[in-house]
């Protein structure tokens, strides 16, 4: 049977289960969380709604991590959200000690599983997750490329007035602001970006698919993005699920490629039944590559920083 596990059943961790359900990828839907009743809660509320939306798998929710034994795919929201006073290596200890706690369970319940890590900051927590779950590198991946993509497809499509499910493109590097544009390699129903739109309007648009995330907590005051980073999340999920082998931008572990080792960060990658199947190593001018290395080295400084916390 196929079973797909949530970890977090706030707003990311819920609205993943929920689109998930609706997409009916799974057979059953576990949502863990450690507030009791929140995810036994939210998960028969998915539940009864399946009648209604055309889906019979089940959802439920849990606060015992045994629940998830015999999962094929586990996803990892939980975590805190940067509080006022608290400093971002607080954050960075506590969330890395809940990635620890998840990854000690995945590591007994469900050892052959694909991971995928949304945990903020995610492409160092990914990174932790490997390390703790120590599973081949195929199978833990990090979701933050098609998050960024999807914002900025959004806005070419809205600046051009066309779908923008035809808006096609890559972004590399780290989550948000070191996030690496590649309008060259963007195209709209294969036409290139760049013969549609000006230079200027394609800054403003990556400028604004960077601070996508904190444009959406500037707007609701408490708490962050959750819709598109959930559909993000389940972009990953389908492809794997479906053995779909889509060309998505999700956090890799580089082992040479782009000149980088020892480091997760987003590059494109052909995502499959075996979870990363193939990292793309295209080809990037040295302007590109300059802004990869910057983002590159700003996360391996991180990782360095979260390894002697
Ligand atoms: N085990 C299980 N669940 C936990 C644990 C734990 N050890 N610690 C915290 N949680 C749960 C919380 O109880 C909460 O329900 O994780 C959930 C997080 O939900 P929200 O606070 O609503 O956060 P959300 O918006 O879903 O974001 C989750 O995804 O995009 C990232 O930056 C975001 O790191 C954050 C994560």
């Amino acid at each position: 049977m196929s079973k797909i596990s949530i970890i977090g059943a706030g707003h990311v961790g819920a609205t993943t289960a929920f689109i998930t359900a609706q997409k009916c990828l799974a057979e059953e839907i576990v949502l863990v969380d450690i507030v009791e009743g929140l995810p036994q809660g939210k998960g028969l509320d998915m539940f009864e709604s399946g009648p209604v939306q055309g889906f019979s798998g089940r959802v439920r929710g849990t606060n015992d991590y045994e629940d998830i034994a015999g999962s094929s795919i586990v996803v990892m929201t939980a975590g805190i959200a940067r509080k006022p006073g608290m400093s971002r290596e607080d954050l960075l200890r506590t969330n890395a000690s809940i990635v620890a706690n998840a990854a000690s369970h995945i590591k007994e319940s469900c050892k052959d599983a694909i991971v995928i890590v949304v945990t903020n900051p995610l492409d160092m927590m990914t990174f932790h997750m490997w390390k703790q779950l120590g599973f081949p590198t195929e199978r833990v991946v990090g979701q933050a490329g098609c998050l960024d993509t999807a914002r900025y497809r959004t806005f070419i499509g809205e600046k051009l007035g066309v779908s923008s499910k035809d808006v096609s493109a890559i972004l590399m590097g780290g989550h948000g602001d070191t996030m690496v544009p590649l309008p060259r390699y963007t195209t709209v129903a294969g036409i290139p970006l760049t013969d549609l739109m000006s230079t200027e309007d394609i800054e403003a648009i990556v400028k604004r698919a960077r601070t996508g995330g904190g444009e959406i907590v500037s707007l609701l005051k408490t708490g962050s993005a959750y819709y598109a980073p959930a559909a993000a999340t389940v972009e990953m999920v389908e492809s794997i699920v479906m053995n779909q082998k889509r060309v998505l931008c999700c956090s890799c572990l580089l082992q040479g490629e782009f000149g980088w080792n020892d480091l997760y960060i987003g590059v494109p990658c052909i995502l499959g039944k075996k979870g990363v199947e193939k990292i793309i190593e295209l080809k990037l001018t040295p302007e590109e590559k300059a802004l990869f290395d910057e983002s590159a080295g700003k996360y391996k400084t991180g990782i360095e920083e979260m390894l002697a916390l």
